[in-house]
């Protein structure tokens, strides 16, 4: 729900990755030109809804199996237009004092984060409008700090995030001073879309991407997999968001080309 009080930066007149992403998930949260991009992802791309569910349930997944192993810090970064279930909402289910910090860069998040903020009363929640490409900038900030203590294990969880991230912003680079600053014991969460699988529906994409001014920078096997080097990947490994520990009941699936999104989950080593 567009709401009277949003900030006057929206650019409603442009595409916006988080808002094409929410239109995708079925979201309200949108305006005119970010529908028409997202039609036309759809007709590039027609599993793209399914691919964008695959995301969130592998989502779902890795928080909850995180969860259940103790971890009770999040760090989410480009956490999205609020979707319930929010990650907090997944991880406060299994543990309620569990505490999450969201990170987006969009005004528009940041204009309707209210959802990420209504956290169960025994954990807590906050939103900061930041840029992963300075992950200093995050890490210092005292907002995180009021929320997590990076002393102990954190989730840092940063889905669908990296294929906005281009060559020059040093990516690798960025996602190893984040997990250099969080504690041993700690994980790293990653999903990415990927070219492997249907080049040519990805490629389409991709150019439309560009086509309409928004980034996209997508990465196959070897180059997702050098965002784990050093850590210790978590079974099955890397594989497609629908593979990664699947509960037997989940009916939504989708083969790997559908889907075209590759999921990690490493620890950092102790
Ligand atoms: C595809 S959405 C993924 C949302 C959610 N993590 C999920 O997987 O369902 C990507 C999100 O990353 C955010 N984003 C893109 N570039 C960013 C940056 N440089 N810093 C922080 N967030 C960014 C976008 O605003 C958007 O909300």
């Amino acid at each position: 729900m567009i709401d009277d009080q949003l900030p006057a930066d929206l650019r409603t007149d442009q595409p916006h990755t988080a808002r094409v992403y929410d239109y995708i998930l079925g979201g309200t949260d949108n305006y005119e030109a970010d529908r028409e991009a997202g039609e036309a992802v759809k007709t590039l791309w027609p599993t793209v809804t399914i691919a964008t569910r695959a995301n969130r349930q592998f989502m779902h997944r890795a928080t909850r199996y995180l969860a259940l192993r103790g971890v009770t810090q999040f760090l989410d970064i480009g956490s999205g237009i609020p979707t319930r279930p929010n990650l907090h909402e997944v991880a406060q289910t299994i543990t309620p004092e569990a505490r999450v910090v969201y990170v987006d860069n969009d005004p528009i998040v940041l204009a309707q984060a209210a959802p990420l903020l209504a956290g169960s009363p025994e954990g807590r929640t906050a939103y900061i409008p930041a840029d992963v490409t300075t992950p200093r900038a995050i890490l210092d900030a005292p907002r995180l700090h009021d929320i997590l203590d990076l002393s102990r294990p954190v989730a840092l969880s940063l889905i669908g995030l990296l294929p906005f991230i281009s060559d020059d912003h040093r990516p690798y680079e960025m996602v190893a001073t984040l997990v250099d600053a969080v504690a041993p014991g700690s994980y790293l969460v990653m999903s990415h879309i990927t070219p492997d699988f249907d080049p040519t529906a990805i490629a389409a994409v991709t150019r439309l991407y560009h086509d309409s001014g928004l980034p996209l920078r997508t990465r196959d096997r070897a180059e997702f997999a050098r965002f784990f080097e050093g850590l210790e990947l978590l079974e099955p490994g890397i594989v497609s968001a629908q593979r990664w520990r699947r509960d037997d009941d989940e009916l939504s699936v989708g083969s790997d080309a559908q889907v075209s999104v590759y999921v990690g989950v490493a620890r950092a080593r102790t």
